[in-house]
């Protein structure tokens, strides 16, 4: 009988992209995935780091592998992903969590069917983890969660170095892919059906333009190709949108210090790019700004989103916001609770501060107590809920081409879908039109999702 396997992903979307990578290594060695964590061969954590809840959840599930591993030796529990590239962690593992077979990093993925091989084969413990990336390993498989949406990594780690981000430090320095191979994933993709995709880099504006890290590789120094020409963010976007079959495009991350007036031009002009646009701000206070070392301030980041409205009118706007950021006062916080009512979020993923062991903010002296964190936290979601129903009523009646993902959450006897903007519809309709994009009427429109009818 095949050896099977079961992934749980904690964190982003890079890391969702990885565990397609890790999967399609294991169906390529035989393996078949199960849903039964307990009663899997191998399984995997991909671990995130970004803030204390997810360190958490991770050890928290990794307690419950103890004992079907104490029952079935020959099961293989493998951790990865950015916990691992702290040291604390690995001590932390091995103290108390011994019975882990495979620990292995961000940086080498690629690396997972030989580590595999060399535990099960000679049941040994290993801990492999690079501290920073090498060549970028183009060319490996990947079982996709979706048929008709994919996601594309263009480059991966960050310089930015934004005081509360453990990033930089799990995931190394920026590194780019080379077009070419950007364009053959996405062609690839199209010719099998896929419909949307999502480009994905910690900082997409800067893609293409970092040189070397130290022990860092980047394809600007390759000669010939596509690097002699100079393609930054906003050339691939438009050499993207010529792929024929992909009928939308989204990105993320985009850091505000780096959005230039190409990426806007590209969006206006672009046809499949979705208007639609994720804008970290972090936070609405020049001070707290300068503090998290994010290199612009309230007034850049307003004139950024007035010229993305002008170019683009319908663009969907969302963003991030830490709250309790260390040092913030009440006067800092009604400055970020100014900045969300003048932008008017399409929708925000909000944050309490949490502290990450290692980086600066980390050392700061006055953090803010907890219960500080939550009230404003509380106060902002009110204000970010508030803007959102408002802004729902906008889609009322309005007819909206929708990409049909699945069945629905809350009524599985129904679809669910996304409009451009990323607003989430359940209708009525037949199971043969998942991984179609099909023209919805919204019949009711409510803060968080909404109704629609399939228009004939
Ligand atoms: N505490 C809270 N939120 C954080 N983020 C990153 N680091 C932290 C932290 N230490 C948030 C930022 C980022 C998003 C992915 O996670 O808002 O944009
Ligand atoms: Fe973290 Fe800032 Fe890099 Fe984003 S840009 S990954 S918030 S350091």
């Amino acid at each position: 009988m095949a050896k099977t396997f079961h992934i749980i992903t904690f964190g982003c979307q890079m890391n969702e992209r990885d565990s397609e990578t890790l999967a399609g290594m294991l169906e390529a060695e035989g393996f078949v995935k199960t849903e039964d964590k307990n009663a899997a061969d191998v399984v995997i954590l991909n671990t995130c780091s970004v803030r204390e809840n997810a360190d958490k959840k991770f050890f928290g599930v990794l307690g419950q592998l103890k004992h079907p591993k104490e029952a079935e030796p020959s099961k293989t529990v493998c951790v990865c992903g950015c916990m691992m590239q702290q040291q604390h962690v690995i001590d932390t593992l091995k103290a108390k969590y011994p019975w882990v077979d495979l620990v292995f990093g961000t940086h080498n993925v690629s690396e997972f069917p030989k580590l595999l091989k060399g535990v099960r084969e000679t049941n040994s413990k290993v801990v492999e983890v690079w501290e920073d990336g090498r060549a970028i390993a183009e060319g490996l498989p990947a079982a996709r969660e979706y048929p008709f949406k994919a996601y594309v990594n263009i480059m991966y780690g960050c310089n930015n170095f934004c005081t509360y981000c453990i990033v930089p430090y799990t995931r190394g320095r920026e590194r780019s892919r080379r077009p070419e191979d950007i364009l053959a994933e996405v062609r690839d993709l199209a010719s099998s059906g896929c419909k949307e995709i999502t480009l994905l880099g910690q900082n997409v504006n800067s893609y293409g333009k970092v040189k070397h890290g130290e022990g860092s590789y980047c394809y600007l120094e390759e000669p010939g190709g596509l690097a002699g020409e100079g393609v930054d963010f906003a050339k691939l976007l438009r050499m993207v949108d010529e792929v024929p079959g992909i009928e939308r495009i989204r990105f993320m991350t985009s850091h505000p210090k780096d959005l230039s007036d190409d990426l806007i031009a590209a969006l206006r002009d672009c046809k499949h790019l979705c208007h639609a646009f994720h804008l970290p701000v972090q936070s609405g206070s020049d001070r707290i700004l300068k503090k998290m070392n994010r290199h612009y301030d309230r007034e850049k980041y307003f004139e950024r989103v007035e010229k993305l409205r002008e170019a683009v009118p319908d663009i969907a706007l969302s963003t991030d916001i830490i709250v309790g950021f260390p040092g913030e006062t009440e006067e800092d916080f009604l400055d970020t609770m100014d900045l969300v009512r003048r932008v008017r979020y399409d929708s925000a993923f909000t944050f309490l501060y949490s502290v990450r062991r290692g980086t600066p903010a980390a050392a700061m002296e006055e953090q803010v107590p907890e219960a500080v964190k939550h009230e404003r936290f509380n106060r902002l979601i009110d204000l970010v809920h508030s803007i959102w129903e408002e802004k729902a009523a906008d889609y009322q009646d309005k007819v909206l081409p929708v990409l049909i993902e699945g069945f629905s959450k809350t009524d599985a006897s129904m679809l669910t879908g996304k409009t451009e903007s990323g607003k989430t519809v359940d209708l009525p309709g037949d199971p043969g039109l998942i991984g179609q994009i099909v023209p919805v009427r919204i019949t009711k429109a409510q803060t968080f999702s909404c109704y629609g009818e399939l228009v004939k």
